[in-house]
């Protein structure tokens, strides 16, 4: 039985469909809002507006729950590798043995980057961000990797393209900001182990590829893998609905994942605790206490989330896996207890508690990252790459939709009214 919302303007009262998702979740179906009644919604941050239906992941931030195509992202986590939770996202179902081996070979076959591209690299000054390096070097790859004239082919060949190109372009940029050679990438290393190889393998010491490392580095992919309509996601949801190709949406992703409220939380965090050890000899009351005052503008890193209300689920495993790490490399960190310290002094705390603030997935993935080598500033790429797969199924889900429109959304203006133009020399 179709369920309804009444909705009554002026003399008349309109019915407007609900939608149920199949978790149960609701939404009134607004699609001819302003062709019946001349109104439109107005939602700033879209934190009640639903701009799809998708089959790609499942969050209940109440509950902590994220699932991708139905599998928990914690047995993910715990069993899968990144490849493989890369093709369940894009393809709907995990792969066989067989699609697995196919698809890695495919992966490797594609992941070598043009020579010319390492000139781009070389031209970028020295300080420039690795995002916007990588924002543009994905742009670029599309006049590197010109379009293939059947749709199907193209989207294919596009897709493995980005996902084994990204690492090597990552690797790369490294390399390259350091001033060292390059390192290719290997066709007998699995992508992981092939993303430490390519960053730190130097003719003066080989990497040894520690494989509890590389199965860190896979959860830590995993569970960036996908998020559902957050702000990177959108983006290219967004940018690709006008049509664009592939690599454009992408790299708009990846621009909006810059941002510190969303992917360039975990780069923030570790200069957050930083400065905490620095300037507060590691006493977190300080920062605590301006995060709660509402004429500062500081916020603590790494705490709150759009959607989860309670233990952003990711956190938990990237907290037991940064206890891993460095149990296995046998060191310790003293941001590591700052932020220990941090959460809980946080968790205790009346304002956080009203206000639904747990750690969310880059409190404790920049600790991980630190100790597997990776540079601060190259944190965000780092989640670039995660996030590919979920960004690729997103876009790919968008195209394959019969209804597929252009994103438009509309506004109240709220500006001057009409008014005549005055030449300048009249103006006063
Ligand atoms: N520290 C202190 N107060 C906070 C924080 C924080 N980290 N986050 C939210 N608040 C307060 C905020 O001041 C507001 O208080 P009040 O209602 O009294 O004015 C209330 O909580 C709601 O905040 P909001 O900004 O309206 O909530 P939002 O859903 O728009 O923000 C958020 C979500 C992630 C942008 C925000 O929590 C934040 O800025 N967190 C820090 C940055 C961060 O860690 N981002 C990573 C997010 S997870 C990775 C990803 O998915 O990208």
């Amino acid at each position: 039985m179709p369920e309804y919302v009444k909705l009554i303007y002026g003399e008349k009262t309109y019915e407007l469909p609900i939608v149920v998702g199949s978790e149960g979740e609701k939404a009134i179906d607004i699609s001819t809002l302003r062709q019946t009644t001349g109104l439109i919604t107005l939602d700033p941050g879209f934190g009640n507006t639903g701009s799809c239906v998708s089959s790609i992941t499942f969050m209940n931030g109440e509950k902590g729950i994220l699932r991708y195509r139905g599998i928990p992202v914690e047995q993910l986590a715990e069993h899968s590798i990144f490849t493989e939770t890369t093709y369940l996202l894009i393809n709907g179902v995990l792969p066989t043995r067989k699609q697995l081996n196919a698809f890695s070979i495919l992966l490797n076959d594609n992941s070598l980057i043009h020579e010319d591209m390492q000139s781009f690299f070389q031209s970028f000054p020295r300080a420039s961000h690795p995002m916007g390096i990588l924002s543009s070097m994905v742009t670029a790859l599309r006049s590197f990797y010109p379009e293939i004239k059947i749709f199907e082919e193209e989207i294919n060949l596009t897709v493995t393209r980005l996902l084994s190109k990204i690492r090597t372009l990552a690797a790369m940029s490294y390399k390259i900001s350091r001033g060292h050679k390059v390192v290719y990438p290997r066709p007998d290393l699995s992508y992981g182990a092939n993303f430490l190889n390519m960053m730190f393998d130097n003719p003066v010491k080989p990497y040894q590829i520690d494989e509890d490392l590389v199965k860190a580095l896979n959860v830590f992919w995993i569970l960036h893998a996908d998020h559902e309509q957050n702000c990177s996601t959108s983006t290219v949801r967004m940018v690709g609905s006008g049509r664009v190709n592939l690599y454009a949406a992408i790299s708009a992703g990846v621009a909006a994942l810059w941002g510190p409220l969303h992917g360039g939380a975990n780069q923030a965090v570790i200069e957050m605790l930083t400065k905490i050890r620095e300037e507060d000899g590691g006493n977190v009351n300080r920062a605590v206490e301006r995060a709660k005052d509402k004429n500062d503008p500081f916020r603590l890193m790494g705490f709150g989330h759009r959607v989860y209300k309670t233990y952003d689920p990711r956190a938990r495993i990237m907290k037991r896996t940064c206890d891993l790490v460095l149990e296995k490399l046998n060191i310790t960190d003293p941001l590591l207890d700052i932020a220990k310290n941090l959460e809980a002094v946080v968790l205790k705390d009346s304002y956080f508690i009203e206000h639904n603030l747990y750690p969310n997935v880059d409190f404790y993935s920049g600790i991980v990252l630190r100790a597997l080598g990776i540079p601060t500033n190259m944190f965000t790429v780092m989640f670039a790459i995660g996030r590919l797969p979920g960004w690729i199924a997103q876009w790919k889900e968008s195209v394959d939709d019969p209804d597929w429109r252009l994103s438009r959304p509309r506004q109240i203006y709220a500006g001057p009214p009409s008014l005549n133009y005055v030449p300048v020399d009249e103006r006063q």
